[in-house]
């Protein structure tokens, strides 16, 4: 019998990533989407696609009910650390309500649930580096205040039903298909002035570093979490600061542009790097994509995606 598996938020720029590599696995695909941050064309013809919120609870339990899925890759989020600044409380419906509604319909079935969580926005900037899962979080915005709640959620229903949902917490992803509202949306910015020839702003004089992880290294940790218990980093361990990024797109593009250089803007963390060596352990995977191999890669199809637009 063919599996089944909904990848919430499909349409969006990590989970269109999972609906590939799901349907390359055999899976019959749903995807979950509103499509607020979403694209229809991302999605791959032969997934199925529901255009719903998952805050509409019964709309949700309907689809879950029907799909009857082997496991819930829950991605679909206001994933906008700024939008969580302008509008907290629908960043707490879409990010704690629907979480908890998905985990709930998900009980029903018995199914695993896979949620992405944030590295980038849990820690704080006390946090000792790397970071380990074990740090109590401290987020410096509603969205990783959000994201935290959401997590208490998905362990607290795994640990009362005995079903086996993994909370990822993802570093600063980057890949094909991003757009410049997430966590890593500095690639995609930092591309799109290459593209057009303008400088960029460098906020805190280009010295905040990250913990960004290629896109297709995220899905394999995904995948690796379906029917684990347990919390994750999934990022690289190592850290990179933003003039290296803006360095390695211009070599990749060939153009040399001077930035300009600004104050780092309020709520932005000065440095993160994650911990992953529970995932090492736990899930057997680890990251396979370098930080300078993954800007080439992702320069050279964001261009491609820039010219067809
Ligand atoms: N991109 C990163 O660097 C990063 C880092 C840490 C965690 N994450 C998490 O990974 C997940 C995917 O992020 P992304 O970068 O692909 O973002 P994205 O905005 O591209 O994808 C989110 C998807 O969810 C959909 N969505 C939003 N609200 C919804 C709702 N109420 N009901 C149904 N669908 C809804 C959007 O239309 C979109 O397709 C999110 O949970 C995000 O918080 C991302």
């Amino acid at each position: 019998m063919t599996r089944s598996a909904i990848v919430t938020g499909g349409a969006g720029f990590i989970g269109s990533h999972v609906v590939d590599a799901l349907l390359a696995d055999g899976y019959r695909v749903t995807v979950v989407d509103d499509l607020s941050t979403g694209d229809r064309a991302r999605v791959a013809p032969e997934a199925d696609l529901r255009e719903l919120d998952i805050v509409d609870r019964p709309a949700l339990q309907a689809v879950v009910a029907e799909v009857e899925p082997s496991a819930i890759f829950h991605l679909a989020a206001q994933a906008s650390v700024v939008a969580s600044v302008e509008d907290p409380l629908r960043d707490c419906q879409v990010n704690v309500a629907g979480t908890l509604n998905v985990v709930d319909a998900a009980g029903k079935l018995g199914a695993p649930v896979v949620f992405t969580s944030t590295g980038g926005a849990l820690y704080g900037d006390d946090a000792p580096m790397p970071t380990s899962e074990d740090r109590i979080p401290a987020p410096l915005s509603p969205y990783g205040a959000s994201k935290w709640a959401a997590e208490a959620y998905v362990n607290t229903w795994s640990l009362s039903s005995g079903i086996p949902h993994a909370v990822c917490r993802l570093g600063n992803v980057y890949g094909p298909r991003q757009n410049p509202h997430g966590e890593a949306g500095v690639v995609a910015i930092f591309t799109d002035h290459l593209y057009s020839g303008r400088a960029p702003k460098l906020y805190g004089q280009g010295k905040p570093t990250r913990d960004y992880v290629y896109v297709g290294d995220v899905v394999s940790a995904l995948l690796a979490a379906a029917g684990k218990a347990g919390t994750y980093n999934i990022a690289t361990g190592v850290e990179t600061d933003v003039s290296t990024v803006w360095k390695e797109l211009s070599d990749a593009a060939g153009k040399h542009i001077e930035p300009e250089l600004a104050d780092l803007r309020p709520g932005e963390l000065q440095h993160s790097r994650l911990d992953i060596s529970r995932a090492k352990r736990e899930l057997g995977w680890s990251p396979k994509v370098a930080i300078a191999e993954g800007l080439r890669r992702t320069y050279e199809t964001l261009i491609e995606e820039f010219e067809q637009r």
